[in-house]
């Protein structure tokens, strides 16, 4: 037996164990799914080992006793519903960073939406060479291979539908008022659970492939962040206030599938050029329009006026003080008015846009 042929049967068993109304005996499982007592008792002893507590009584059966976090290609495949973002998953317990491992093996030719996912990355970074806090089992650290026939000038709206998926995937599962800090971290109450990072590799005239990395806190206790990002960084339980250890409100894989089943719909459904009815969806989640803001642009230089629009090709359009109106494809936000709490350091964990391959 193949280990693909495994994976899948083990994954049949724990569908069984989740929908029996109740217990499930093992004769029963084996009947339905066509293998050995023997062979059953080995997946439920597998599927504990991955984490999943499985009770078993010898008269009525086995029965699952609360929900388990368990990350792996199977518990993502099994949710999705697209047709190509993630039905190549590439897992690792750890790695140095997500972002580099998909780098690789697009170079070597992997194809459009192979999604790399770790447990957790000892070298996990953010912008501007900024590091990315990514303890083990407690969030999602993911990069997709996008291969989009476009031009360079196009690029720059993948981070921002990326940015609806994830914060449209998080208010639908947890209820969470998740919203967007222009252009690409997810911000709740104003501290940061979410943050993109897409680095490119560009021929002359177009993009070649697109790494775009996604970085999700969802069950670090607000404890947990190292003391330069408490205050400033959040995760999901941390905002449903639930304690640590507890069952999740969402499981990783579970969140991971939703975002990958909206966001291949949002990416075949953009126009040629700029966002279509994708703008309305990021201008509905925007936490900047509307906001006082300070940019700072590529060279460093720093613009403070008000944020008040989102262009079609995704750069956000600040107005100063005296009116006068500039459009930035690229900076880095600072809000001055953070929604929900006081100005703490808001420019750390701020980041944008696409980095260049080396
Ligand atoms: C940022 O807000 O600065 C972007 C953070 C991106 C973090 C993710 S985690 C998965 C992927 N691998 C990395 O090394 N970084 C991205």
């Amino acid at each position: 037996m193949s280990l693909n042929q495994r994976d899948q049967l083990r994954s049949r068993v724990l569908e069984l164990l989740e929908t029996a109304p109740e217990a499930i005996s093992g004769q029963e499982i084996a009947e339905r799914l066509g293998i050995s007592r023997t062979a059953v008792w080995k997946h439920i002893q597998a599927l504990r080992r991955l984490g999943y507590s499985i009770e078993g009584r010898s008269r009525a059966g086995y029965y699952l006793t609360g929900r388990a976090d368990v990350l792996g290609p199977e518990e993502i495949r099994r949710r999705l519903s697209t047709r190509f973002l993630g039905r190549q998953v590439l897992y690792y317990p750890l790695v140095g960073s997500t972002n580099d491992v998909a780098k690789e093996v697009a170079e070597k030719g992997a194809p459009e939406g192979t999604l790399v996912v770790a447990d957790q990355q000892s070298a996990g970074r953010g912008r501007l060479k900024r590091s990315w806090f990514s303890p083990p089992g407690s969030g999602i650290w993911m990069s997709l291979i996008l291969r989009p026939r476009v031009s360079l000038a196009q690029a720059p709206r993948y981070t921002l539908v990326v940015g609806v998926a994830v914060a449209e995937a998080i208010r639908s599962l947890t209820g969470l008022a998740a919203g967007i800090k222009w252009p690409n971290d997810v911000l709740i109450r104003g501290r940061k659970v979410a943050g993109i990072l897409t680095e490119l590799r560009a021929e002359p005239e177009a993009v070649a492939y697109a790494i775009v990395g996604v970085g999700i806190n969802v069950s670090q206790p607000a404890d947990a962040f190292p003391p330069e990002l408490r205050g400033i960084a959040t995760s999901i339980a941390a905002e449903l206030g639930q304690a640590h250890g507890s069952e999740p409100a969402v499981t990783r894989a579970e969140l991971i599938a939703d975002i990958l089943n909206r966001l291949e719909a949002d990416y075949l459904s953009l126009p040629p050029t700029g966002l279509g009815v994708l703008r309305q969806r990021w201008v509905n989640l925007s936490v900047t329009l509307g906001e006082p803001v300070a940019i700072s642009d590529v060279g460093g230089e720093i613009f403070r006026g008000r944020a008040v629009d989102l262009q079609e090709d995704g750069s956000l359009v600040v107005e100063g003080e005296r009116g006068e109106r500039r459009a930035f494809i690229a900076g880095e936000v600072t809000l001055l008015r953070l929604p929900g709490r006081h100005n703490e350091n808001p420019m750390a964990q701020a980041s944008y846009g696409e980095e260049m391959l080396s």
